[in-house]
């Protein structure tokens, strides 16, 4: 057998340690992991199977990852994010009992007709400022009263989703802080608000619940920040080879577009990894990769299936040596930064053509 083109090896040890680090935040909060999007390209199910005594919940985006995730033998609950799509998948959720979040009237009046055993349980969604999902705070009590009155429904509490708690000291998660408290209190059911940033950077918003994606993966959610920073270990490392080397004269340019013009004879390398396999298409020259543990820069466009990096500060190298584009010593943040994006973006980004491992110490 040859070697993988590229690999990403996810450590789930890293994982339990991530999570860890939220209940060490957040000691009294339960714990709602987001596993959606297949767990921020882990592998959703790996990581539900991870994680299935550690978390009290999992928040997932559509009921496919729900029975994804149940199909797996996962017993935790699969909240579903979104709730209903579309009416027509009511019947369904309501037979697998999956908790909803509902954000909008079309869903509390489709849910009018729901006969069922056992009462679906609901999250309700308050739009504090994101503008994105959720009711209006001043609807809060109107909800309540529809919601004990559908026997079909059982409310479980009040969610809310902050835009900006990535950013220190923002006046607008302070603003939304105080309407979702101002809204639901006396209320009866739980409170939800913090993503990782939330938990991490605002006290105040690790209330009944938590809802934490990105720091378990281990990415720092907190702007200029890296994982290491705030405890948290690198949970996924992107592997590929050296495939390739040349000396490349001064003045001469290099990949697409000729963007890249050798300022001195350099020798440069090419890397079996590009935007066909996830590599973020806008990186720019200057994009860290490590080859030999030595962090060389990439240099010109980033094709398809390979990427180029500048070797003068890594003779040693050699065609078939390891090339991390992410994770280990290799911020995912600083990658993530230098391509003008962000971590989730990354991970999400992977294509099929990337092979999985799965690392465990226990
Ligand atoms: C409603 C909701 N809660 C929690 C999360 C987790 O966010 P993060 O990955 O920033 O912790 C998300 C992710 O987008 C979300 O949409």
């Amino acid at each position: 057998m040859w070697p993988q083109r590229v690999t990403a090896t996810v450590d789930l040890s890293a994982l339990r340690h991530n999570l860890q680090r939220v209940r060490e935040y957040a000691p009294a909060s339960r714990v709602m992991g987001a596993l959606k999007a297949d767990a921020y390209g882990h592998g959703m199910v790996a990581v539900a199977r991870a994680l299935d005594d550690g978390l009290d919940a999992y928040a997932v985006a559509c009921l496919e990852e729900a029975e994804a995730i149940r199909a797996a033998g996962c017993r935790t609950p699969c909240v579903l994010l979104e709730g209903p799509l579309h009416p027509q998948e009511i019947e369904t959720i309501a037979a697998r009992g999956e908790p909803v979040v509902l954000h909008a009237d079309w869903q509390l009046q489709a849910l009018r007709t729901l006969r069922c055993a056992t009462p679906l349980p609901v999250w309700i969604k308050l739009d504090t400022g994101m503008n994105r999902l959720g009711f209006r705070p001043d609807q809060a009590r109107r909800l309540a009263q529809a919601v004990s009155a559908n026997p079909a429904l059982k409310l479980l509490g009040w969610m809310t989703h902050l835009a900006n708690a990535d950013a220190a000291e923002s006046a607008g998660t302070q603003a939304q802080l105080t309407r979702f408290f101002a809204a639901t209190d006396g209320l009866p059911g739980a409170r939800t608000i913090a993503n990782s940033a939330g938990l991490m950077a605002y006290p105040q918003a690790r209330v009944d619940w938590v809802r934490p994606g990105i720091m378990l993966y281990g990415a720092s959610p907190l702007e200029g920040h890296t994982a290491s920073q705030d405890g948290l270990l690198p949970t996924m490392r992107v592997e590929s080879r050296l495939i390739a080397m040349r000396d490349v004269p001064a003045g001469e340019a290099v990949g697409y577009g000729s963007e890249w013009v050798c300022a001195e004879p350099t020798r440069v390398g090419v890397i079996a990894m590009g935007y066909g396999d996830g590599y973020p298409r806008h990186a720019r020259s200057g994009t860290p990769v490590q080859v030999r543990g030595q962090t060389v820069a990439l240099i010109g466009r980033v094709s398809m299936d390979m990427i180029t990096v500048d070797l003068r500060n890594c003779p040693q190298a050699q065609v078939g040596d390891t090339a991390v584009l992410w994770g280990g010593g290799l911020p995912v943040e600083s990658v993530a930064e230098h391509a003008g994006t962000i971590a989730y973006d990354l991970f999400c980004g992977l294509t099929n053509r990337v092979h999985y491992h799965y690392e465990s110490e226990t």
